[in-house]
């Protein structure tokens, strides 16, 4: 077992682990995340029924659950619907017949909310509020004796509502800096769900994770951008200096720390989900580079992104304290998603279709035209895992 590689403390989920909840309603659970959580909680086959309301934006992407529609005994616990988290009419329905929302639901590209901020707030304010409505129709029927226990509700946030963090690590109770459109939808986004588990009793938990990587990443994100346009040879955009920092978590790891606060959180709490490597980008960037065999030579260092965040970094001893550990390292982390995206290039060859190349030529044209060659710095050791 190498470094930042632990045993779980908790039991890892087995058919024989009982669940509170049997039938999950999962928002956005078309996305990288969110496809992630459904695959594990369905492959585990313990009877967990899981119904999927996706709008299937850009990022959406049905090929991502296909795993679950191709098996016969998990796709008989799957319902997937088309359709919009601000939409009460969809919404309420669907969580009258769930006991658990977990929401994934949200515009999630930084960049984008720089571009064009409004649907950020459509998805991470409304489409919240929206989702708390429909608990707080439930937790009327609880009262009216029409069903035994209102549904618990989890909202997927982020390490970025702690805004940047120079030094030290942000801490539960810390005050929120948001300082993009996203990171500030994402925060309004939670505070909602707080404030309905203060106000209403609404059985409520926030979660707050970091930067996540690995297998159906959409393609406009750091790691995923540069192992795609790597193996085209394409320039590689790097914004900035490239000493920005972050910590870095597996996709299954972020899943499977979903579940676990879902099911033992307490209500009205938020909790820290930190990765197992705090590195600059350059550092990523050259891993990325050594692992897929290119030289840095592709590298290019860009326009920076307005408002840049320097620095996140969370602890998590409040989510160490309720038994979860991480279990992929990043090297094995990193090593698995090169290889998936070397194996799947029909895959991200479609997420790089359609409204792609526009979105590409707004974000990058005038950059990459303006960019430069970029030295390589000396390469860190090993990630700082904590
Ligand atoms: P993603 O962009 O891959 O997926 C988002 C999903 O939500 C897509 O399937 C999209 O179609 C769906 N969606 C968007 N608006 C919707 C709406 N109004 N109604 C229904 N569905 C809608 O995002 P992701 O990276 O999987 O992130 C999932 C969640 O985790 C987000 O809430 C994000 O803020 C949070 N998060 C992401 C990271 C990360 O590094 N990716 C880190 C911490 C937290
Ligand atoms: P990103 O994957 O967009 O996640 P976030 O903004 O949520 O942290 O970016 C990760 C880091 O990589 C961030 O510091 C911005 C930087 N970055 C680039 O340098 N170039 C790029 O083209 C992208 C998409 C990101």
């Amino acid at each position: 077992m190498s470094a930042g590689e632990t045993a779980p403390v908790a039991p890892p989920p087995t058919a024989a682990t009982s669940s509170p909840f049997t039938h999950l309603l999962v928002t956005g659970g078309a996305g990288f995340i969110g496809s992630c959580f459904v695959r594990d909680v369905l492959g585990r086959r313990d009877g967990t029924r899981i119904t999927v309301l996706d709008k299937l934006t850009y990022a959406g992407n049905r090929a991502n659950l296909a795993a679950v529609e191709n098996d016969p005994e998990q796709a008989a616990r799957f319902r997937f619907v088309q359709g919009d988290i601000a939409d009460p009419a969809v919404v309420g329905p669907l969580v009258a017949e769930t006991d658990a929302i977990v929401n994934f639901a949200a515009e999630s590209h930084v960049d984008r909310s720089i571009l064009d901020p409004e649907a950020f707030l459509r998805t991470g304010v409304i489409g919240v509020h929206v989702l708390l409505e429909a608990c707080r129709e439930e937790q009327a029927r609880v009262e009216l004796g029409e069903r035994a226990r209102a549904p618990r509700v989890l909202q997927v946030s982020t390490d970025e509502v702690y805004g940047s963090k120079d030094a030290g690590y942000s801490r539960e109770g810390d005050v929120l800096e948001p300082r993009s459109p996203y990171s500030a939808a994402k925060a309004a986004g939670e505070q909602l769900v707080r404030s309905y588990a203060v106000t209403y009793g609404t059985d409520g938990v926030v979660t707050r994770g970091s930067n996540t990587y690995g297998p159906f990443h959409h393609p406009e994100k750091l790691i995923p951008l540069f192992i795609t346009n790597a193996l085209d040879d394409l320039p590689l955009p790097l914004y900035g200096d490239g000493m920005q920092q972050r910590d870095w978590l597996y996709v299954s790891d972020h899943a499977g720390a979903i579940e676990h606060v879902l099911r033992h959180g307490a209500s009205g709490e938020t909790y820290n989900i930190p990765g197992n490597a705090e590195l600059p980008n350059r550092e990523v960037v050259a891993r990325l580079l050594e692992l897929l065999d290119k030289p840095w030579s592709l590298v290019r260092s860009v326009a920076d992104r307005p408002g840049h965040d320097r620095r996140y970094a969370m602890d998590g001893a409040k989510l160490h304290a309720l038994g979860w550990r991480n279990r992929t390292t990043f090297e094995r982390g990193l090593a698995e998603t090169v290889d998936w995206f070397r194996a799947n290039e029909a895959w991200w060859r479609a997420s790089r279709s359609g409204e792609w190349d526009a979105y590409y030529a707004r974000q990058y044209g005038t950059r990459i035209a303006g960019g430069s060659a970029m030295a390589q710095v000396a390469r860190a050791e090993s990630p700082n895992t904590r």
